[in-house]
Parts: structure tokens; sequence; C-alpha cells
């Protein structure tokens, strides 16, 4: 069934924004709201508090407030697992020594670089992408999500 997940362009892949949101595209998601914005480490430290305490968090923090993200919701079949397929593994690096198929690469394999700077986030399941979405657009309207699909 039609689902909303939630993905975040980092800052390491900002740059290559319009390039991501082409592969979104392609890939048939629709893209119902988008927002560009820089975290404060607070608002970061709150968005990853499932980190919290990680030997990774307060450098994850450091990247994730460097500069401009771009938070969007998408919406498609199944977008939550769809989403996360076509993101790759968490680490860059790893995505780029696997293929989900032979026409396809990982969107972290294109853009990221290593296990940190993986140029997107993509939400892990229902619950989070629920708490996600509300997390950057909290008092928004909600957009119906587009039949036919
Ligand atoms: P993301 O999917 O946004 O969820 C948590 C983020 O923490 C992850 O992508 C990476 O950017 C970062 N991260 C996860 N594991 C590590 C790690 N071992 N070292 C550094 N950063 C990490």
């Amino acid at each position: 069934f039609v689902e909303r997940t939630l993905a975040i362009i980092k800052p390491d892949a900002i740059e290559n924004a319009n390039e991501i949101e082409d592969m979104i595209l392609k890939n048939g998601f629709t893209i119902l709201q988008k927002r560009r914005i820089i975290l404060s480490a607070e608002q970061c430290s709150d968005f990853y508090s499932e980190h919290y305490g990680k030997k990774f968090f307060p450098s994850l923090v450091a990247f994730m407030t460097s500069g401009p993200i771009l938070a969007l919701i998408l919406a498609r079949e199944n977008a939550i697992l769809s989403w996360r397929e076509l993101i790759g593994p968490t680490n860059s690096t790893q995505a780029r020594e696997s293929h989900p198929d032979r026409f396809r690469i990982y969107v972290r394999a294109l853009f990221g670089t290593n296990e940190q700077k993986n140029a997107v986030h993509g939400s892990d399941s229902a619950v989070s992408a629920e708490r996600e979405i509300r997390f950057f657009f909290p008092n928004s309207i909600v957009e119906p999500i587009p039949l036919g699909r």
C-alpha cells in the first residue's frame, strides 16, 4: 500500500540534491513536501536521540549541523523499504562494493564517502517515518497521497 517516508539529503550531498531528486522521481516516488534547513546541535541531537551515547554521536552531530540539509517527504507504494533499498547500506564504501541489480546503483554508493558521510537518510520503519516526518514538518497540513501509484 502507499506509504510516506522521510528522506534527508545530508550536508555532504547537498550539492548533488538535483541529481538525487531525479533518482527519487525516476524510481516512482512522489515528493510531497520539501524543506531546506540548517539544524542546530540541539535539534540534531533530538532527531538522532536513538544514537545518543554511541561513540560516533558527537561527530555525527557535528557533521549534520555543518551545512544545509534537505528534508523530503516521499510517497510511494512500499515507500519506507523501497527508499532504504535505493539508498543502500549505511556505509558508502560498502554500498560501492555491492549493487542491487545490474542496472541500478545505490544513492550512497554514488554520492556518499564513508560510514558517516553517507549522503542520505531514510526512515527505518513506519514508527520512525511518522516521527521523522512530524519532526521536520510539525505543523503542516498533510498533503493527500496521490492515488494510482
Ligand atoms: P543515518 O541512516 O542517517 O543514521 C544514523 C547516522 O549515523 C548514519 O546514517 C551515519 O551518518 C552515522 N553513522 C552510523 N554508523 C556510524 C559509524 N559507525 N561511524 C560514524 N557514523 C556513523
